[in-house]
């Protein structure tokens, strides 16, 4: 369920029409719902209620300030990955106690920013990196928490670029090698061993997998135990799915997930954590774009948007299927055309459907993508020169912009040309 519906003949964004932020803002524009974003993160704090336990956003999904302080104040911990994602967070008011730090390539600065700032934890990839981060922590006069991410070697079933925990993915550490790890990692003086980390994927559709790594987590967490390593905090990373398609099978809720997660390690009394990103900012965006001009090809008819595949690239990457939508309502029984909708950009992947089924759309009509809060605005570029575009807020009857457009000047002037040219 999330707050982009029909009313009166328009789609709105909660109480807000989107025509109307469109002709404030221009398009194309990605917009996300405040009260989505909440429900799906109550959705899961209240699936893990009755356990010890934190939400920790995955905000590589949906970066913007404005998003992360709304889920911020509502209790969310961060999954960061980056420096920048560091500080952004910290920015929005998210307090270092609740960010988790994740990746395989963190850098020494990366490490030294987060000890600096405060850091619940650091998920830990590779033995090098347990050994450069407990040199930034000693140099810190510090001791880093950890968990250390293993890979269970377990088929998430989901797209091959977007699958992290088979054997022959570049993440984690072969979870028959932990033992050795931990034992390293007790003996380094800047690390302090707290729990046990894995995810093994983006967009499950299945509850299995992760059931299968879980068990797998639950069963070295007790070998670890006996090995004398003290176990309190798991985290179970994100991953779950989202139904692209109205009429797709939907993925499982995160109220079965978490039953699942008391099943298979509730009883080992650690405090429980997750990383869901897409499932908390997917259907809590749209990109809305409009019809620049409806072209005739060979026996085909092509919608020009004035989106594309900078501004949402999952269609061009990983052949996503994103729901497509007019921004004013279809009349039931209206004429359809099927369409090719794509992208002003210049090669055939700025292409975001083929063969589509909508309503006959003129030029200068709006669309609207759906469930393109995750992985949206985050992936954008500039490229063809392109400026990045305006995000905005809705709440209630009140919306704003958290990003703006910025003008091309700005974007040209961030390059310089040297003197001796
Ligand atoms: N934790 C870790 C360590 C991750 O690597 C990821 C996603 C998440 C949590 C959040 O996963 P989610 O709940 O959002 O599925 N760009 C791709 C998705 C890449 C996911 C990368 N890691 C897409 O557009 O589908």
């Amino acid at each position: 369920m999330d707050h982009f519906l029909y009313r009166d003949g328009q789609l709105m964004a909660e109480d807000v029409s989107i025509a109307e932020i469109a002709a404030q803002v221009g398009t194309p524009f990605y917009v996300y719902s405040s009260a989505t974003l909440l429900r799906h993160f109550k959705l899961f704090d209240d699936a893990l209620d009755g356990i010890d336990h934190l939400v920790c956003f995955a905000m590589k999904s949906l970066s913007n300030q404005a998003v992360l302080k709304l889920l911020g104040d509502a209790g969310a911990g961060m999954d960061v990955v980056s420096g920048g994602e560091y500080l952004r967070a910290k920015a929005a008011g998210v307090s270092g106690d609740k960010i988790v730090f994740s990746g395989i390539g963190k850098t020494r600065d990366e490490m030294r920013i987060a000890l600096e700032g405060g850091i619940r934890q650091f998920n830990v990839e590779s033995e090098p990196e347990m050994e450069a981060l407990s040199e930034v922590a000693v140099s810190l006069g510090k001791a880093a928490p950890i968990t250390v991410r293993v890979n269970p070697d377990v088929d998430a079933k989901t797209h091959a670029k977007i699958s992290t925990g088979k054997k022959e993915d570049k993440f984690g550490i072969p979870i028959s090698r932990a033992r050795d790890v931990y034992a390293m990692a007790a003996d380094l003086p800047g690390l302090k061993v707290i729990g046990i980390d894995v995810h093994i994927g983006s967009q499950l559709t299945e509850l299995e997998p992760f059931r299968l790594a879980y068990r797998k987590v639950a069963e070295l967490t007790e070998q670890l135990r006996s090995d004398g390593h003290e176990i309190s905090r798991l985290d179970l990373g994100g991953g779950l799915g989202i139904p692209y398609a109205r009429d797709n099978n939907a993925p499982p809720l995160p109220i079965e997930y978490g039953a699942m997660i008391k099943e298979e390690v509730g009883h080992l009394g650690c405090e429980i954590e997750i990383e869901p990103g897409r499932l908390i900012s997917g259907n809590s965006g749209i990109l809305v774009t409009k019809v620049i001009y409806v072209k005739s090809g060979e026996g085909r008819k092509f919608l020009i948007v004035d989106g594309a595949m900078n501004d949402l690239i999952r269609p061009a990457m990983y052949e996503a299927h994103h729901d497509i939508i007019p921004v004013i309502e279809p009349q039931a029984g209206g004429e359809q055309t099927q369409y090719d909708i794509v992208g002003p950009i210049c090669e055939s992947g700025d292409t975001f459907a083929k063969g589509r089924n909508m309503p006959t759309l003129n030029a200068d009509e709006l669309v609207a993508f759906r469930s393109a809060g995750a992985y949206g605005a985050v992936m954008a570029s500039e490229y063809n020169s392109r400026p990045l575009i305006p995000e905005v807020l809705v709440h209630g009857d009140q919306f704003a912009v958290i990003r703006r457009r910025p003008t091309f000047e700005e974007m040209i002037n961030r390059d310089s040309i040297p003197e001796w040219l």
